[in-house]
C-alpha cells in the first residue's frame, strides 16, 4: 500500500494495511458513533427497503461489495443478461473521451464508484483507438478496496501500468461524497456508473463532483432509472423486485442491497442542476425505455 497526496493509491502487494486502509465509520462497541452521536440521534436512510442510520449504510455498502468483488463482473453479466455492457459502451462512446486534436490537452478522467474498472478501461480504449490519444489518464475511485483490487488485476492483465504519476490508470480508495484527495478544479470528465444509488448523501456527492471538475468539465452518470413503457415497467418491476434480490441472496448472500429505489430521471436531473451544473436540454437520455438513463451536466 502506498500513499500519494492525501489519497491512497492501490498496489497489488498483499499488506496488513489493506485491512486498515479505510476505517469503519461507526464503532460496534455500544451504539455510539465516531462523532459521539447515539444511534437514535443519527439521520436514517434507505438500504434496500430497510431504514438504517447513515453511518451503517456506508459500512453495509462496503460489506456487500467486499463479498461480491471477486464475482462482481460475472454477476453483472448474469443479472443484466449482458445488457450492462451495451449501456456502458454507449455511455463511453457518447462521452467520446480523449484529446480531439493536436492542439487540445489530454484529459484527466475520474471514474467515481469505479469498482473493477469497467468504465475506466472503456475510456482508455476509446481515447486510444478512436482519438489516437494515449496520454489521457483515468483515476478509478471507490470506497471499496476489494473491488479496486480486482480492477488493479484487470489493468495488469490488459498491460496497463497502475503506479507512478504518468500511469494511464490508477486506483484510489476514497469516499465519493468527499473525495478528500482530489483537488478542486482538477478533473475534465467525472463519470459514475451504477454507483450513485449506493451513496448515502447523493447531494453531497454531486456538489463534490462539481468541486473537483474544471470549468467546462462534464459530469456523467449512468444509472438504473424509471421505465417509461407500461408493459415493460410491469415486467421489469417483477424482475427487479423478485429475481434480482433472489440472485443477490444466492450469489452475494445479501438480498436487501439488491432492492433499490431510484429517483426518477426528472428528479435526478433536478438534483444535478441544484448542485450547480448546467443541463444540456432536459439533462438525460433514456436507455432501453428508461431501465437505465444517462444524466449529464456541465460545470460553467
Ligand atoms: C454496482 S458497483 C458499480 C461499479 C462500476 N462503476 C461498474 O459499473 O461496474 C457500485 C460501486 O459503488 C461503490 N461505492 C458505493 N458507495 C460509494 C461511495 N460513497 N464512494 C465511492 N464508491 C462507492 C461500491 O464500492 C461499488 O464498487
Amino acid at each position: 500500500m502506498s500513499m500519494r497526496g492525501a489519497g491512497r493509491v492501490l498496489r497489488l502487494r498483499p499488506s496488513r494495511a489493506w485491512a486498515t486502509v479505510y476505517p469503519r465509520s461507526f464503532s460496534t462497541a455500544g451504539a455510539r458513533f465516531q462523532d459521539g452521536k447515539s444511534a437514535a440521534e443519527e439521520r436514517t436512510t434507505h438500504f434496500g427497503f430497510q431504514n438504517i442510520t447513515e453511518s451503517m449504510k456506508e459500512s453495509k455498502v462496503r460489506e456487500v461489495f467486499d463479498s461480491v468483488a471477486k464475482n462482481y463482473d460475472t454477476m453483472n453479466d448474469v443479472m443484466s443478461f449482458g445488457i450492462h455492457r451495451l449501456w456502458k459502451d454507449q455511455f463511453v462512446q457518447q462521452l467520446n473521451p480523449g484529446k480531439k486534436s493536436i492542439f487540445s490537452e489530454p484529459m484527466t478522467i475520474l471514474d467515481l464508484a469505479g469498482g473493477t474498472g469497467d468504465i475506466a478501461f472503456r475510456m482508455l480504449n476509446h481515447a486510444r483507438t478512436v482519438n489516437g490519444d494515449s496520454e489521457t489518464r483515468v483515476k478509478v475511485v471507490d470506497i471499496n478496496e476489494e473491488m479496486l483490487k480486482e480492477g488493479v488485476k484487470r489493468a495488469h492483465a490488459l498491460g496497463y501500468r497502475t503506479e507512478g504519476e504518468d500511469a494511464p490508470i490508477s486506483f484510489m480508495v476514497q469516499n465519493g461524497e468527499t473525495l478528500e484527495a482530489i483537488p478542486d478544479n482538477s478533473i475534465d470528465l467525472l463519470t459514475i456508473a451504477f454507483g450513485i444509488r449506493n451513496f448515502t448523501d447523493k447531494e453531497k456527492a454531486l456538489s463534490t463532483a462539481h468541486r473537483v471538475l474544471k470549468k467546462g468539465g462534464v459530469f456523467a452518470c449512468l444509472e438504473f432509472s424509471k421505465v417509461n413503457n407500461f408493459i415493460l415497467d410491469q415486467i421489469y418491476r417483477r424482475y427487479s423486485f423478485s429475481v434480482i434480490p433472489m440472485m443477490g441472496q444466492l450469489i452475494a448472500g445479501d438480498r436487501d442491497s439488491y432492492q433499490y429505489l431510484f429517483p426518477s430521471q426528472k428528479d435526478f436531473a433536478g438534483m444535478i442542476r441544484d448542485a450547480g451544473f448546467q443541463l444540456a436540454g432536459k439533462g438525460w437520455q433514456d436507455l432501453t425505455f428508461g431501465v437505465a438513463a444517462v444524466h449529464t451536466g456541465v460545470k460553467l
